[in-house]
Order: C-alpha cells, then structure tokens, then sequence
C-alpha cells in the first residue's frame, strides 16, 4: 500500500479514515485520494477502505492503472471473485476478469446505440443464490461525454417510501432469473444450459444489508415477478417502484474518467450504463472483477 505523503491526510473525527474521502455526490459516492491500488494494500487501509465503502455505497479512485491480475488482486481482499453464466457474442465464456464493452470481440463497435443487459436498472447477479456483494469497474477507454454508470441510493430510496408502498413491499419476495433478465432487457434467450446452470431464485423485496443492518428496496431487471399477485399486479408494481426509485434525487451518475476505478456495494445500490454517448463512434472499455455475496435476507 502506498500512501503518498503530500495528500495523506491525518485521521480526524471528521475523516476516520487513513486517506482522504471526499463525497462526490448528493446522495452517495465518495471519491478516494491518497492510495495506488495496484500495490498490495495493508490489513489497516483494506479495512478502511470496506468501511468507506459502507459508509458511502460507490468509492471512486482515479488515477490508477490496473491490469487484470493486480484489479483481481485488490478485488481479492474482499472475498471470491464471481463468474458469469452470460457468453461473449463469439459464444465464448466471459473470462473471470471481464470488459464492459461496446467494442464486439471482432474489435468493431456496436453499429448503433442499442440497450444491452447492463444499460437496464439492475442489481449485480440478483439472479444468483448468492448475489455479488461488490463491483469494480476500471476505466481503460472511455468515451469523451456521456457513458456513465447510473447509481441508486436503495437504503435512501426506502427509508423515502410512501407508507402505502412501503406496506406492500414489506414482507414480499420475487422470483429472480437470467431466463427473464435475457427476456426483460430483449437479450438474446437464455439457453437451456443457461437455465440448468442458473435455476429461478426467491429473494426478499426489501433486504437487510449483512453488515450493517440498514435496509434496502432490492428490485431490477433481473426480477420475473413479485410472489402472490397476478403478472399484472406484479408488472404495475414492478413499474410503480421503477418509477419512484429512479428519481435524479436518489441518485449519482458517474462520468468517467481513464484511470477511474470504481468501486460499489450491490447490496446498497442498483445501477446502469447509460446508453447517451456515440457508441458507433467512440470505444467505452470497463475492466470488471465482481465478488460474490452472501444469501439476501
Ligand atoms: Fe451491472
């Protein structure tokens, strides 16, 4: 771990943290300073950073320059890192280190803007039994404006529940699967391999954060429906919750910079990329390590 000693600020009531924290918007994020992550980090400044991370859902880094291995690495300090059950478009499998990307594996850009599965508000894996605890995504290539990665404050977006709603998604659960995330986002279908390997999960609605007990609205793209109500009921609501959690005011969007090395708690948050950039025309590289997480409850 390195800490470089012109910015290495001292620990204060104000900033409990051996490095400087600065919150980077209204509702969530913090921008990290003071620390190379492709350098081993010490027990102290690990911890450090999972407390930020807890206190401020999205920890943004800038500046660094990761390859695969020391990105896996640093991701290794808070747990296992996750596979993917999707395929690349050649049909290969995703490497365990893997590009969010609008360059195809031929090297050309997609030909227009389109929606793929990550540009749709979603929650990592939530289709998992074990859904990922965190993301990181490094910025490699990154397009000149727009392209950003959209955050929602879900502990926020609760807490500010009309009581109404808040009745009704208290003590509800939904069905989860990469079957209806492929369906819900006009993905190519799920395969029957696909579907064996990654079976429908119940996950409860509203989920208490393992570490630190604040609850969270748990709701996305990767939902088939709400358990005990008609498709119908369950699309409205669906719909009705969408609505009402993608406010501009529960959320930060990430505009990224190369070297930025984003860092976010799935259990806090839901996410996407933002399809408002020249996606023909400009190259948009993410190198991603997830981790797994641990049974929602
Ligand atoms: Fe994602």
């Amino acid at each position: 771990m390195q800490i470089a000693s012109d910015d290495s600020p001292s620990q204060t009531p104000s900033n409990p943290y051996p490095f400087s924290v600065a919150p980077i918007g209204d509702v969530l994020g913090a921008e990290v300073s003071g620390i190379d992550l492709s350098q081993p980090l010490d027990s102290a400044t690990k911890d450090a950073i999972y407390a930020a991370l807890l206190e401020h859902c999205v920890l943004v880094f800038r500046n660094q320059s990761l390859t695969k291995e020391e990105q896996g690495r640093f991701a290794e300090n808070y747990g296992e890192l996750e596979s993917h059950v999707g395929r690349l478009r050649n049909g290969k499998r995703y490497p365990i280190i893997n590009n969010i990307t609008n360059v195809d594996p031929d090297g050309k850009l997609v030909p227009k803007s389109v929606n793929r599965g990550p540009n749709h508000w979603h929650t990592d894996k939530s289709y998992h039994a074990k859904p990922s605890a965190i993301t990181m995504l490094h910025g490699l290539e990154v397009p000149s404006e727009g392209g950003e990665t959209q955050f929602v404050n879900m502990r926020l977006v609760y807490e500010s529940l009309p009581p109404e709603l808040r009745a009704r998604v208290d003590g509800l659960t939904a069905e989860h699967s990469w079957e209806a995330n492929r369906r819900n986002v006009g993905e190519t279908p799920a395969t029957p391999d696909q579907i064996r390997e990654r079976p429908p999960v119940t996950h409860p609605v509203v989920r208490t954060h393992p570490d630190t007990g604040t609850k969270a609205l748990y709701i996305g793209t990767h939902i088939d429906f709400f358990h005990g109500m008609t498709r119908a009921e369950s699309d409205a609501l669906m719909e009705e919750l969408m609505d009402f959690a993608t406010q501009p005011k529960f959320r930060y969007d990430h505009q990224w910079r190369v070297g930025d090395l984003v860092m976010w708690d799935n259990r806090s948050l839901m996410h996407r990329g933002n399809t408002n950039y020249a996606m023909a025309k400009e190259r948009r590289v993410l190198q991603r390590t997830v981790i797994i997480g641990t049974v929602p409850f």
